[in-house]
C-alpha cells in the first residue's frame, strides 16, 4: 500500500505545456488511494480542461474565487481548501507562479490557496531552460525551499520550445515516487519493527471441536494497518479470523492455538522494537486432543484442561529494549486487575477495555479504552472507531519511544 493512501492531495495546476501530464498524475494519485482536488490558474485551462481533471479526480476543479457556473455569487473558499489538504503539489509550477509564491502574491485562487495551506507543499518546476537557469528563478527556488516547500527538480531533455536542456517537469511516475519517498522518510515508525498478536485462539478438543472465544481480531488488524501506515515493518500473528491481511507488506502469520501463537511470538520477539499483545489467548487447553471425533456416549463428560503459556508474560520476562503493550478486558475491578497485569507482565502500558462499556470490546467496530502506564499515570479516551483507537495507542507508543 502506498504511503499516500488515504491522503488528501491538493493539486495546483499552472499554465505550462506540461499541464497535460497532470491528467496522468491525478490517475496515479487516485490509484494509490489518495483523495484529489484540483485548483488551476485561469490560464492553465488553456492547456488541460477542467472537465478532464474533474472527471479523473472525481471532484470539482476550481480556478476562480467565485462559482462562475451557477451564477450564485458564492465564493470558493480558498482557506477551507488549504486546510483540507494533507499535502499540496504545484505541478507544473511555472516561473511566473513560483515568483508569485515566493513574494506572497495572491491574485488568483491557486495562489490564495497556497498561502492558506498549512500542509507540506511540493512544487515541480516546468519551464524553458533559460528561464530555469535565470538567477531570479534560482532565487525563487531558494526562497521557497527556505519556506519549507519541497522542490521536485526539473529534469533535462527536449523542451516544448524545441530547445534541449534543464526545465522539463519530472514525469508523473517520478513525482509520485518522489512524494512517497519523502513522506516515508518522515514517518514516525520508520525503521521500527512491530510484533502484534491478534484474534482468538482455538484449542482443539478433537478434529472438529475447539475451545475458543468471540474475539474478531479487528483491533489487532487495525493496529497492524496503522503501524504499517506509520512506516513500521509489521509482523502480525493472528489466531483464526475471517479478516484479510489489510496490507500485503504486513507479514501475516496465521496460527490456531495458544501454543502455536506462543512459538511464533517468542521466535520473532528478539528482533522487534515494539510488541502489542491484543490477542484473546485461551488460558487453558484440553490436556488431550482426541485424534478422532469424540462420540456421544455418557450423560456427562469431563474435559481435563491444562494451562496455556502466557505469551505476554513470557515476552515481559525476556524483554530488553522493546516497548511492550498488553490489553486487559475486565468485567470487574477493572483498573485494579489491569494494573496488576501491567506489573506482573512487565509492560510499558496496558490498554483497558471494559465489557461494561457499550460499544467496547470483542465484536464491535468501536472501542473505549483507558491506558494505564507503568509509572502509575492513566489516560482515558472517548468511544471511537477501532481505526482511531489503533492510532491513539500507536501515538502513545511513539511518545514513549521518543523519551
Ligand atoms: O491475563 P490476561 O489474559 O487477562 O491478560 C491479557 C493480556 O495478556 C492480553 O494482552 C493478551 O493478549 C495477553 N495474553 C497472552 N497469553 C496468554 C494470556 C493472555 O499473551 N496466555
Amino acid at each position: 500500500m502506498s504511503v499516500i493512501s488515504g491522503k488528501k492531495i491538493l493539486l495546483g495546476v499552472t499554465a505550462g505545456i506540461a499541464a497535460y501530464k497532470t491528467a496522468f498524475l491525478v490517475r496515479l494519485f487516485i490509484k494509490a488511494g489518495a483523495q484529489v482536488k484540483v485548483v488551476m490558474t485561469p490560464a492553465a485551462k488553456e492547456f488541460v480542461t477542467p472537465l478532464t481533471l474533474s472527471t479523473l479526480s472525481k471532484n470539482e476543479v476550481i480556478s476562480s474565487f467565485t462559482k462562475e457556473e451557477d451564477h450564485s455569487n458564492q465564493w470558493n473558499n480558498h482557506v477551507e481548501l488549504g486546510l483540507w489538504a494533507d499535502l499540496m503539489l504545484i505541478a507544473p509550477a511555472t516561473a511566473n507562479t513560483l515568483s508569485k509564491m515566493a513574494k506572497g502574491h495572491s491574485d488568483n485562487f491557486l495562489l490564495a490557496t497556497y498561502l492558506s495551506s498549512k500542509c507540506p507543499v511540493y512544487f515541480a518546476p516546468a519551464m524553458d531552460l533559460d528561464m530555469h537557469r535565470h538567477p531570479s528563478t534560482r532565487e525563487n527556488f531558494d526562497t521557497l525551499t527556505s519556506f519549507g516547500n519541497i522542490m521536485i527538480p526539473a529534469t533535462s531533455g527536449e523542451l516544448a520550445s524545441g530547445l534541449s536542456g534543464e526545465g522539463r517537469m519530472a514525469e508523473p511516475d517520478d513525482i509520485l515516487k518522489f512524494i512517497e519517498d519523502h513522506l516515508a522518510k518522515s514517518l514516525p515508525l520508520r525503521n521500527k519493527k512491530v510484533l502484534i498478536t491478534a484474534g482468538p485462539t482455538y484449542e482443539a478438543i478433537d478434529p472438529v471441536r475447539f475451545i475458543g472465544n468471540h474475539s474478531s481480531g479487528k483491533m489487532g488488524f487495525e493496529l497492524a494497518a496503522a503501524a504499517r501506515a506509520l512506516g513500521a515493518e509489521v509482523i502480525l500473528i493472528s489466531g483464526p479470523t475471517h479478516l484479510q491481511n489489510p496490507n500485503e507488506e504486513i507479514k501475516l502469520i496465521r496460527v490456531q492455538s495458544a501454543v502455536d501463537m506462543f512459538e511464533a511470538a517468542t521466535k520473532f520477539f528478539p528482533e522487534v522494537d515494539i510488541a502489542i499483545a491484543s490477542a484473546a489467548v485461551s488460558d487453558y487447553r484440553p490436556k488431550l486432543s482426541a485424534t478422532q471425533k469424540i462420540k456421544k456416549s455418557a450423560e456427562t463428560m469431563m474435559l481435563e484442561l491444562v494451562k496455556n503459556p502466557d505469551i505476554l508474560a513470557n515476552l515481559g520476562e525476556t524483554k530488553k529494549h522493546q516497548i511492550l503493550v498488553g490489553f486487559a478486558l475486565e468485567t470487574e475491578n477493572e483498573e485494579e486487575n489491569a494494573a496488576g497485569k501491567l506489573q506482573r507482565k512487565n509492560l510499558d502500558f496496558i490498554v483497558l477495555n471494559s465489557l461494561n462499556d457499550s460499544g467496547a470490546g470483542f465484536k464491535s467496530e468501536t472501542n473505549k479504552i483507558k491506558i494505564l502506564f507503568k509509572d502509575g499515570k492513566t489516560k482515558s479516551f472517548q468511544l471511537k472507531s477501532k481505526t482511531e483507537v489503533a492510532r491513539d495507542i500507536l501515538n502513545e507508543i511513539i511518545l514513549l519511544s521518543n523519551e
